[in-house]
């Protein structure tokens, strides 16, 4: 079922193999303060076209809790990329000494394109503004965790619904459960790409467009929160005009519901403020923890089964 599997979008899973993917999780949570021999001898290569904090370093961090070793390529001016060498070849080289390839590109379908050149199983770390799916594993994961499911919860997707691969792909993700309703909240200017709103209506899930939180903050149980992705609009006068259009602080909070779970995939810039994290909906710190026992269990998966 996951072994040998390339990683490349969210909807290629099915909601059990998700649950599969959040139960060895579970397990893996219980193993964060040793190193295991599960991946002993496996090498994970790990290649970064765009800057990178939490998907990197939890992937270094995960396949080091299972015993095993990775490969960094991060400076594409210290390889041979930079005397002229493809995209292409540098994956066939790479394929070679490794085991699996975990791969972040500014454009999209690269992943694919690795992982039909390369032998060993690909994972997409972000491709473009199209999809990160294992950062929908963790959102996905924590909510689970926190909320004890994904169904039946009112969820509030906040920011920049057209070039956030994150959220593209949390949208695509949640179509696999039964979630009550979408609110997907937005300048107009940022709303959710032509694909994704059919791939919506085809599912059948509930969903309303708004620009307005405050008029829906009362309704939700989970609040995920996304930056402007400043680097991925095409045009600069664009940007200028939805900076800065939305923020949660503390006071927007006093409309939220008690149990509300505020998720970000991080880095944030200016769309949380500092004054949101030591409340008690705060689960975005926590959120990105849960990282690595996630990048563990799939790491497991695709390498041992
Ligand atoms: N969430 C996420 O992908 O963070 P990084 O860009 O730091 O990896």
């Amino acid at each position: 079922m996951f072994r040998d599997r390339d990683i490349i979008s969210i909807r290629d899973f099915t909601r059990d193999e998700l649950t599969k993917i959040f139960n060895e999780a579970y397990e893996m949570e219980k193993n964060l303060d040793k190193r295991l021999d599960i991946l002993r001898d496996k090498v994970l290569a790990l290649l970064f076209f765009e800057p990178s904090t939490r998907t990197m370093f939890s992937f270094q961090t995960a396949m080091y809790r299972l015993g095993g070793e990775t490969l960094i390529f991060s400076d594409v001016g210290k390889s041979s990329m930079a005397k002229g060498e493809t995209l292409g070849d540098t994956i066939r080289i790479i394929d070679g000494y490794s085991d699996c390839i975990v791969i972040r590109h500014w454009m999209e379908g690269t992943a694919k394109y690795a992982a039909d050149i390369a032998e060993s199983p690909v994972i997409n770390a972000g491709d473009g503004t199209r999809e990160h799916p294992t950062q929908t594993m963790i959102d996905l994961y924590t909510i689970w965790r926190v909320k004890g499911d994904v169904d039946n919860l009112n969820i509030g997707l906040l920011g920049d619904l057209k070039y956030g691969r994150a959220v593209t792909s949390l949208i695509y993700g949640l179509m696999k459960f039964d979630v009550n309703k979408l609110y997907l909240i937005s300048p107009k200017e940022l709303r959710i790409r032509d694909e994704v709103r059919d791939s919506l209506n085809k599912a059948g899930l509930e969903y309303i467009e708004t620009d307005d939180i405050k008029g829906v903050l009362n309704k939700l149980d989970v609040l995920y929160v996304t930056r402007i992705q400043k680097e991925r609009f095409p045009d600069p006068t664009e940007y200028e005009r939805v900076r800065g259009s939305y923020q949660v602080d503390k006071s927007l909070l006093e409309y939220a519901r008690e149990g509300l779970i505020i998720l970000h995939p991080l880095p944030r810039v200016d769309e949380i403020s500092y004054d949101v994290d030591e409340t008690r909906h705060a689960y975005y710190f926590k959120q990105a923890r849960y990282g690595v026992p996630v990048r563990m269990a799939l790491l497991k998966l695709v390498m041992v089964g």
